[in-house]
């Protein structure tokens, strides 16, 4: 193994790239059941990140496990106090466009959203975003794939999963790659946070993976035209209607 997949998410690894609100305080545990269970009702202040090197627990979205061999992955959580007038549905694609910027920063690849909470990398599913509202604070949770081998990687995921190793063919620095994440989620999310998605949506849109895609949206065949101004999906459906999709899961045809 080498140096850079052994590395871990301590708080002594990643303080060096922590720079600014967003990861302090900074809460490690080298194994837990999911680090939004370290946030949740905790009541700590916006931008406190718990982070470790391995869940025994994760959590995914719609009720599935969200699982990685130890110290291969960027496990985090942020939490977030979102102000009221915000609609917090749109927080995923916050959180997912900071993740696309961070995955390209460490593999100088493209990478695109996809609607409403994936990152892609070469039509490959490389990090989730898992959003938790509680008592009025959202835990945004966020899972990279970074240094799995194939073999390593869920066999049943309903998206294709890749890791940033085997799109690259190399390993990547965890701990750098997390700072990098943190520090662009605090920029993306104070620009939602005084304004919401308006001054994002061009990033967004410019990323949208799903654009003139056929999916299926909670079982109903369709083509995707873009994610709107609002954070929806507007869709096609096939008996030509157009309609704004608020949430759901999307499967897409390779
Ligand atoms: C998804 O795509 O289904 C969302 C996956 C979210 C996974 C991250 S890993 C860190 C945080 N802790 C969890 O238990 N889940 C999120």
């Amino acid at each position: 193994m080498s140096a850079v997949t052994a590395s871990s998410l301590s708080a002594e690894v990643v303080a060096p790239f922590i720079r600014g609100r967003f990861g302090k305080p900074y809460r490690y545990e080298p194994e837990c059941e999911s680090t939004q269970l370290l946030l949740l009702g905790s009541g700590l202040p916006e931008g406190a990140t718990a982070a470790t090197d391995h869940q025994t627990g994760g959590r995914g979205r719609m009720g599935r496990p969200w699982e990685a061999p130890p110290a291969s992955s960027v496990l985090a959580s942020v939490m977030l106090h979102p102000p009221p007038e915000r609609h917090l549905p749109e927080l995923s694609l916050v959180a997912a466009l900071a993740a696309a910027e961070a995955i390209e920063g460490t593999t100088e690849l493209t990478a695109q959203v996809k609607w409403p909470n994936d990152v892609m990398l070469n039509r490959r599913k490389v990090a989730g975003i898992l959003s938790e509202l509680q008592d009025g604070v959202v835990v945004v949770g966020i899972g990279i794939n970074v240094n799995q081998t194939r073999d390593e990687l869920p066999l049943d995921a309903p998206t294709e999963p890749g890791s940033l190793r085997t799109i690259t063919g190399n390993t990547h620095d965890r701990a750098a790659l997390l700072g990098s994440l943190l520090f662009r989620f605090e920029r993306i999310y104070d620009g939602w946070r005084h304004g919401g998605l308006a001054d994002l949506y061009g990033e967004i849109g410019a990323r949208d993976f799903l654009r003139g895609r056929r999916i299926t949206v909670d079982g109903e065949e369709a083509t995707a035209s873009q994610i709107l101004r609002d954070g929806r999906l507007e869709i096609v459906t096939d008996s030509h209607e157009t309609r704004a999709v608020e949430s759901g899961e999307v499967l897409f045809e390779r």
